[in-house]
């Protein structure tokens, strides 16, 4: 079966509501989640029809394949409400087309679109008073699937879970971010899973990290893997570098996330009249632009962060400040999102649900 209604999704409403204890004024992110979960599992070669249910721990056995093998994949979607507290998402079909190519790239059962999509307006709907006001604030939706099957046999899962769990959260970065361009490591390999939102490519970014962290920054600029000449990516984010008037971002791939909120500005960046350079970019052009003052923003962009503005980058031992500009395009292309994601003026685009 690969349709399914909303009403056919049963909905186990909790006994316990915790709402009434979260501070809804100081909201971490997401380290506080709402009282329910959708929770769908695939078995006999199928998905079962998915019901929201308190949320709650769940059982594996320690064979589970996800333990073993890392085969899960995820995604980050947010809800937004409006000053009339209607409830929005923002092009969650994007989220869903990518949570099927992510899935497939990791041998997981694609999950049909009313399941997905079905699913979340039940589990929403169930949460609604979850969804925070607070300025910057949403509830960030966080589906996941991974392998819930037994053995130690290294090969796909019979079983998977697919859940959507929700934390009504604030920002993901307070502040500006400083960042090394990593010279060693890398996120992700032509023919491998950097495209894919895969728990395992997050893991492999965390020691990297770490040793950023240590040297006084707060995340790793990715470049390619082969010459590590070129910028990639901005820790979990995308990134954006606007050399004089341009605004520059990488050509997605093999390695490269197709970040919803990354096309979302590409295409607002030019209705505002900027021009976009969707190209590689070397490092070397990057410090060249340092150097002789013509690079002016670098900005990661992401669901959870949103826009999260650069102050300054490290490389090969020589630090980089970045100006501070009055009106930036960072700025600029966060406010226009975030005015259509609150719902606060039209949406020429059509993103709204
Ligand atoms: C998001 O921006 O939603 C992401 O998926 C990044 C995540 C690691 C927080």
């Amino acid at each position: 079966m690969t349709h399914i209604l909303e009403a056919d999704i049963s909905v186990e409403l909790t006994k316990n509501s915790k709402l009434k204890d979260i501070d809804f004024n100081n909201l971490p992110f997401g380290k506080v989640f709402s009282d329910h979960m959708l929770l769908c599992q695939y078995k006999d070669g199928a998905w079962n029809a998915p019901k929201v249910v308190p949320y709650q721990p769940i059982t594996l056995d320690p064979s589970a394949k996800i333990f073993h093998y890392g085969q899960s994949i995820f995604e980050g979607m947010k809800a937004y409400k409006d000053k009339d507290s209607n409830v929005f998402l923002f092009r969650p079909l994007e989220n869903w087309k990518r949570f099927n190519i992510s899935s497939k790239r990791l041998a997981i059962p694609e999950i049909p679109e009313a399941y997905f999509m079905e699913g979340l307006k039940a589990l929403l709907k169930a949460d609604k008073d979850w969804i925070p006001t607070a300025p910057g604030s949403a509830l960030y939706i966080r589906p996941f699937v991974f392998a819930s099957g037994n053995g130690f046999h290294a090969s796909p899962s019979d079983e998977y879970l697919f859940i959507i769990a929700t934390a009504p959260s604030g920002a993901y970065f307070s502040g500006k971010v400083t960042v090394a361009i990593e010279e060693k490591y890398s996120r992700s390999a032509n023919g491998g899973v950097g495209y894919a939102k895969a728990g395992g490519n997050y893991a492999g970014q965390f020691y990297p990290t770490q040793l950023a962290i240590e040297k006084g920054y707060n995340q790793v600029v990715w470049t390619d893997d082969t010459s590590h000449e070129y910028i990639e990516e901005a820790g979990a984010m995308n990134i954006f570098v606007r050399i004089n008037d341009t605004l520059i971002t990488a050509p997605t791939s093999d390695r490269i996330l197709d970040g919803i909120t990354r096309k979302s500005l590409i295409e607002i960046a030019k209705a505002e009249g900027i021009e976009v350079d969707v190209r590689k970019l070397k490092v070397s052009e990057l410090v060249e632009a340092a150097k002789n003052g013509s690079l002016k923003e670098m900005f990661g962009s992401g669901t959870a962060a949103v826009i999260s503005p650069i102050s300054g980058f490290g490389y090969q031992g020589t630090d980089y400040e970045l100006p501070e500009l009055e009106t930036s395009y960072a700025k600029i292309l966060k406010t226009r999102i975030t005015d259509i994601q609150y719902n606060r003026t039209e949406d020429p685009f059509g993103w709204r649900v």
